[in-house]
């Protein structure tokens, strides 16, 4: 989602755009849930992220509103809010904590009594006691999005070559990049190269150690649940996002529109491992059932496994590298779909050196300076 948003906003500028990737949006972005969450997520010692994370949702409506009138196709912004449950004193004591936090950097939301919580959503489980409810916090249709993305980026004349990346080419000097050649031999210059190929980005061989970003792979294994085909549920599919601590995991329900609810997600240090355990099916499932039980009924229809880019500092890594026409668009670990707007203009006006000074902060909070003594494939 990154690559594809980062090119749609520089085909928009004029530039020629080429996208090698032989499954564009296939991995993480494919799996994702789709949360455009800053506020049910704030961490503390984040604050640098969450300013940048509330400024790409800012920016969500009228990215989506832009993207959809140019494509034709709907991609699923819902915004009824999500609503963060406790089922036990240790939850109440948490999400108190959690409200307290977030009313101290001026953000909203709302406590709710347990009965609150059943009017707005009453297929949660009886032992939900309380909850939080962030009205800000939305979701997307990952998928729908990418395919909109794709296709706006090659309605806007890019072109997509559907191979690796086996080597990003630099000049005797290293001082700049030249191009790229991919894993059929095919050699593409460029002027600028805009690495964003997630989890992968520090191992694509051509590059001196100086010019990787720090990241890593953080493994997420996730499911998608439906209603069977023909079949009525006794139980509603919520309206909201639900999230909650059960057996203390932090788990979440995304709904879509079409009846589908993805359950989410595993963050596990596992290398480049996608397998999906079916320990972790079974973990999810009975996290999830802890919040919904009604979800038994629904039939599952897909596990999957995916790595998120992870940053020693969970920010994104965004900005011209040690060599100035290779610009890094990575790291972005839980929030990839949520910062894509964000990400896309800021890598647009990188590489065409037209930021806005109303960016300046961010480019700050982002730039791949901050992380310069970090070598590639740290930040455990
Ligand atoms: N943003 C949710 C996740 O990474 O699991």
């Amino acid at each position: 989602v990154i690559g594809l948003a980062s090119a749609w906003r520089l085909t928009q500028r004029g530039c020629r755009v080429v996208i090698v990737d032989p499954r564009p949006a296939g991995a993480a972005t494919h799996a994702a849930a789709g949360m455009l969450a800053p506020v049910s997520e704030v961490t503390y010692g984040e604050t640098a992220l969450l300013h940048v994370a509330l400024e790409s949702l800012r920016r969500y409506p009228d990215f989506v509103a832009e993207l959809e009138d140019l494509t034709g196709r709907e991609v699923g912004l819902r915004r009824e809010g999500t609503l963060i449950a406790a089922t036990d004193a240790g939850d109440r004591a948490m999400l108190a904590d959690l409200h307290a936090f977030q009313a101290e950097l001026g953000l909203t939301s709302t406590m709710l009594t347990s009965r609150e919580c059943r009017s707005i959503e009453p297929s949660l489980h009886p032992d939900v006691r309380c909850g939080l409810l962030v009205a800000s916090d939305h979701s997307v249709d990952n998928r729908r999005l990418a395919d909109a993305l794709l296709a706006a980026v090659i309605a806007g004349g890019a072109t997509l070559v559907k191979e690796t990346v086996a080597e990003i080419c630099v000049d005797d000097n290293v001082e700049s990049v030249t191009g790229i050649v991919t894993s059929a031999g095919t050699r593409h210059s460029a002027a600028t190269v805009v690495l964003a190929a997630g989890p992968w980005s520090a191992a694509i061989a051509g590059l001196p150690a100086a010019a990787r970003p720090p990241v890593r792979p953080v493994k997420g294994q996730i499911l998608r649940l439906r209603p069977p085909t023909g079949q009525a549920v006794t139980t509603p599919l919520p309206e909201h996002s639900i999230r909650a601590i059960s057996h203390g995991h932090d788990i979440y329900l995304v709904p879509r529109a079409d009846g589908e609810l993805v359950v989410g997600a595993t963050v596990e240090d596992r290398g480049f491992d996608t397998t999906v355990r079916a320990g972790a099916v079974r973990e999810l499932l009975r996290d999830a059932r802890a919040v919904m039980p009604g979800i038994d009924e629904l039939e599952l229809v897909e596990a999957s496994a995916a790595l998120r880019p992870g940053s020693p500092d969970n920010r994104p890594i965004i900005g011209r590298t040690v060599i100035d026409n290779l610009v890094v668009a990575t790291g972005h670990h839980r929030n990839g779909i949520l910062l894509a707007p964000i990400t896309a203009d800021l890598v647009a006006g990188i590489v065409t050196s037209t930021t806005p000074a109303a960016d300046a902060a961010h480019i700050d909070a982002v730039s791949p300076a901050r992380l310069a003594k970090v070598p590639a494939g740290a930040g455990r």
